[in-house]
């Protein structure tokens, strides 16, 4: 009769302590540690990432998120040049900022009034396809002269393809200066 050795159910006991691990278990702690590390590594290399990202992101991308940087009034010249019952062809500079790129626009504005303190600021760029249109006094009208459109003095379409009238700003009047802003 051969003695058994073991436990019996079969599965050997190790004693809790003095107990050497098996080759197993030994790659198991290594493979842990591996683990460990590379996520403690992943998790700092983050760390630092947003640290120093996100603010150079905001520093590099912020100017190009800023919207227009169009000037809120723009100043045409003094309220008393311009005539009653006309139209008078005021000009002036817009300076636009996108992003880190400034440009500037030239504006022309017709602009008229009937008492002197009421104003009417209108674009003189045609809503059809952008032409420039003129005033003619005799006719009391803007035309354009690409697809002969006619616009009323109050800007309004009489005649031809424009699909919208003349384009009006917002006008107002400080120390005698006239202003006009995008409606
Ligand atoms: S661009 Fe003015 S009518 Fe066409």
């Amino acid at each position: 009769m051969v003695e058994e050795k073991g436990h019996p159910n079969g599965i050997d006991e190790q004693p809790a302590t003095d107990a050497k691990p098996k080759a197993g278990e030994d790659l198991d702690h290594r493979v842990s540690r591996r683990k460990l590390l590379v996520t403690g590594v992943g998790v700092m290399s983050g760390a630092i990432a947003a640290t120093v990202g996100v603010p150079a992101i905001f520093y590099v991308a912020g100017p190009a998120q800023e919207q227009g940087g169009e000037q809120d009034w723009i100043r045409l010249g003094t309220a008393s040049s311009i005539e009653t019952g006309t139209q008078t062809l005021m000009k002036a500079t817009v300076e636009r900022r996108a992003g880190y790129l400034t440009t500037t626009e030239e504006l022309s504005v017709f602009v008229s009034t009937e008492n002197g303190a009421d104003f009417v600021a209108l674009s003189n760029i045609c809503t059809h396809l952008g032409c420039r249109v003129r005033w003619v006094d005799d006719q009391n009208a803007f035309f354009c002269p690409c697809h002969n459109a006619v616009f009323g003095p109050d800007g309004t379409v009489l005649e031809g393809p424009p699909p919208r009238p003349l384009d009006r700003f917002e006008t107002k009047v400080e120390d005698g200066q006239i202003f006009i802003r995008r409606t």
